[in-house]
């Protein structure tokens, strides 16, 4: 039984893809496959916390010894996350947000038409900044997923979304993010610190980011 270092601890963490839908059967969505987010909700559980992952759609099972919330679209996942986030002491907000939706998605599925069609997208509610607005006194984490100038812009994400800090990846790395076992994360404060992790489980990167975490929330509440 590992250390019961998160006990007493309520722990809400995001997972997986959103999907927007344009009409009853098409979506935008991405290639997130919830393991990352999977991996910090059972290690938190493992830990003692108390834990609500809501997840995106995913192949995975729900885990056992904890509650899952799915959702499917960025705004019921916004829902979900800011309902659960008012009990909670860490918001590890994993999950890959689409960053827009159809502006009038459509009752009917939309028939094939000859020539190029447009799309207009609208954005989607930034949930982690919305989280860092009224921040209380919880630990939020963020990911970022990058492919150049990481830690720069990874550090402006987390200080313009209130996040204590983020955990940057890259799409390209062979074995790793999107779907893979492992994970390369870079972990990236506000002021610019940064601490490259070396290639680790996606379980591993989920430990590393939790005793981090909790190093946070116990700064900020000292007993
Ligand atoms: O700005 P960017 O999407 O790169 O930021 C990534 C981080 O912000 C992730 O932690 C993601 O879960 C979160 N996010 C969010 N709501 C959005 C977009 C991203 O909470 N609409």
């Amino acid at each position: 039984r590992p250390l019961q270092d998160l006990a007493g601890l309520r722990v809400v963490v995001s997972a997986g893809p959103t999907r927007e839908y344009l009409d009853p059967v098409r979506f935008i969505s991405n290639p997130s496959s919830g393991k990352m987010g999977f991996a910090v909700a059972e290690a938190a559980r493992d830990r003692g916390a108390q834990v609500t992952l809501v997840s995106g759609p995913v192949t995975l099972p729900d885990p056992h010894g904890l509650s899952t919330v799915h959702i499917g679209s960025a705004l019921e996942l916004r829902d979900a996350v800011l309902e659960a986030a008012q009990q909670a002491d860490l918001v590890i907000m994993t999950a890959a947000v689409a960053d827009y939706r159809a502006a009038q998605p459509s009752g009917e599925k939309q028939a094939k038409v000859a020539g190029e069609v447009s799309i207009q997208l609208t954005p989607n509610p930034d949930i982690l900044a919305e989280l860092g607005q009224h921040k209380g006194g919880r630990v939020l984490v963020g990911f970022a997923m990058e492919t150049h100038a990481g830690v720069e812009r990874a550090a402006a994400k987390a200080q313009r979304k209130n996040a204590d800090f983020i955990l940057l990846n890259y799409p390209t790395q062979e074995g790793t993010a999107f779907g893979g076992d492992d994970n390369q994360v870079t972990l990236v404060r506000p002021d610019g610190g940064h601490e490259a992790w070396p290639r680790l489980s996606k379980r591993e990167v989920a430990e590393r980011l939790l005793t981090e975490a909790l190093r946070v929330h116990a700064e900020r509440h000292p007993d």
